[in-house]
C-alpha cells in the first residue's frame, strides 16, 4: 500500500513558486535550440581566481581537511574576516565570539529565524526581497510583517510607517543593502535609524551585506557594523559567493552581536556541520587577495552596466544606473505586468528576465536584469529589444 504523505503546514505556507511557468518556457526553448539569453539569474559567469582554486586544491590533499569541520571554523579564517573588516570597514571583530563561517550566507540567513522565533512572533521583512528571508521566517513558524521598499523613498524602508503595536511584538528583522533586487544602496544615517529604531523596540537586526564590495564610480558601501550601537542589536551577513565568483562553493558568514552568533552557532550546531575546512582556507585565500580582482570585476560589470542602461534609456526606456550590484531594476513600460513583461521577452526575443512580483507585491511594475552574461550578449539583447519595438 502507497503512504498517503502530506506535507507539513510549514511547506505548504512558503509561497508558489511564481517563476515555474517562465522556467518552463526556457527549458522547452532551450530544448528547441533557441539562443537563449539568461539575464534571470544572480550566478556571475566569471571564474573563481586561479589562486583560489591552487588553495583548495592544496588544502584538499591535506588529510586533516578531511575530517567534520565543527565548531566556528578554523581559526585562520576568522583571523583573515576579522582582518578584512578592519581593512575595509575600520571595525574591530572578536575572533573568538563575534563571527561564524556559514555554509553560504543564505544557510544564515533561513537558520537566523529558527534561533529567535516562536509561534506566531513577528518578523519586518523589506517587500521586494531576496526571498531567503520571507521562507526562513515561514519555516520557523514566525509571522511576516512587510516594509515596502518604494522608490520615492529610494527604496528604503520607512521605518516611520511602520506600526508602533507591530514594532513592539517583532523580534527580528532583515534588511539589505546593496540591495537584491532593486540595487538601492544605504549610508550610515540610515543605519543609524535602524539602530534606533531595533532598540527603542527591542529588535534583533540581520543586515545581508552580499554585495557589498560590487560597486561602482568610486563608490564603497559602508558596513552596518560601522555605526555605533550596530552591534549591541544586530549582525551583519556576508558572501563569498559574489565578490570572488564562487557562487558554487558555499561558504560566506555573519558577524556582529555575539548572542546572537552564539544562538545561530546553536541551531546550526545541531543541524550541519560546517563548511568543508579546504574551502574555508581557500576563502583565507580570497579574503587575503589584492585588490586587483576586484578592480578587473567591477570594471566588467561596469562595462556592462553602461552597455545595458544606456541601451535601454537610448531605445526610450527608463532606467537609473546602479551604484552597486550586478543587478538592473527596470520599470516596466506602461501596458504590462512584470510578469507579462518577462512573458514576452522570453516569448518573442528569447531574453529570460526576472519579474519583480516574485520578489514581492511592491516588486510589481519591475523587472530585474542580472549582468552575469558578457557584454556581447547584452549588445545582443538590446538588438534584440530594438527589433522587437520596431
Ligand atoms: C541578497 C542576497 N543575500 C544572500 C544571497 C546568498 O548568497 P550565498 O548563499 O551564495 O552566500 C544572495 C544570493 O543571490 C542574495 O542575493
Amino acid at each position: 500500500m502507497e503512504l498517503n504523505i502530506e506535507e507539513a503546514e510549514r511547506l505548504k505556507r512558503l509561497p508558489p513558486y511564481l517563476f515555474a511557468e517562465i522556467d518552463r518556457k526556457k527549458k522547452k526553448k532551450i530544448l528547441e535550440g533557441k539562443d537563449i539569453i539568461d539575464l534571470g539569474v544572480g550566478d556571475p559567469d566569471l571564474p573563481t581566481p586561479k589562486d583560489v582554486i591552487e588553495e583548495l586544491y592544496r588544502y584538499a590533499q591535506d588529510p586533516k581537511t578531511h575530517h567534520y569541520p565543527m565548531g566556528r571554523g578554523v581559526i585562520e579564517l576568522r583571523e583573515a574576516i576579522t582582518r578584512w573588516y578592519k581593512r575595509r570597514f575600520d571595525v574591530n571583530l572578536d575572533i573568538d565570539s563575534e563571527i561564524l563561517p556559514l555554509i553560504g550566507s543564505k544557510e544564515g540567513i533561513a537558520h537566523l529565524p529558527l534561533a529567535f522565533l516562536n509561534q506566531e512572533d513577528i518578523a519586518l521583512v523589506p517587500d521586494p526581497a531576496y526571498p531567503a528571508y520571507r521562507s526562513g521566517v515561514i519555516l520557523a513558524g514566525g509571522r511576516l510583517h512587510y516594509m515596502p521598499l518604494l522608490e520615492q523613498n529610494d527604496f528604503l524602508p520607512d521605518l516611520n510607517q511602520v506600526d508602533i503595536q507591530v514594532a513592539k511584538e517583532a523580534k527580528i528583522m532583515f534588511i539589505n543593502y546593496p540591495n537584491n533586487p532593486t540595487a538601492a544602496t544605504a549610508n550610515e544615517d540610515f543605519y543609524k535609524e535602524v539602530v534606533d529604531f531595533a532598540k527603542e523596540y527591542n529588535i534583533i537586526v540581520c543586515h545581508d551585506a552580499a554585495y557589498s564590495e560590487l560597486s561602482f564610480d568610486g563608490y564603497k558601501p559602508p558596513s552596518f557594523l560601522q555605526v555605533d550601537g550596530a552591534r549591541d542589536v544586530g549582525v551583519e551577513f556576508h558572501s563569498l559567493s559574489k565578490t570572488f565568483n564562487m557562487t558554487g562553493w558555499r561558504i560566506g558568514f555573519v558577524c556582529g552581536n555575539k548572542e546572537v552568533i552564539k544562538a545561530l552557532s546553536k541551531v546550526k550546531e545541531n543541524i550541519d556541520s560546517g563548511v568543508f575546512e579546504a574551502i574555508q582556507y581557500a576563502g583565507v585565500r580570497a579574503l587575503e587577495s589584492n585588490d586587483e580582482h576586484l578592480e578587473t570585476l567591477i570594471n566588467i560589470y561596469k562595462e556592462r552596466r553602461d552597455i545595458l542602461v544606456d541601451g535601454l534609456n537610448s531605445l526610450g526606456w527608463k532606467v537609473s544606473k546602479p551604484k552597486a550590484t550586478f543587478y538592473v531594476w527596470v520599470p516596466v513600460p506602461p501596458g504590462y505586468t512584470s510578469m507579462e513583461l518577462s512573458d514576452t521577452l522570453l516569448e518573442k526575443i528569447d531574453v529570460v528576465t526576472t519579474p519583480g512580483i516574485g520578489f514581492g507585491e511592491n516588486g510589481e511594475g519591475y523587472i530585474r536584469m542580472a549582468l552575469t552574461v558578457p557584454k556581447e550578449r547584452l549588445e545582443e539583447v538590446l538588438i534584440r529589444i530594438k527589433r522587437f519595438h520596431e
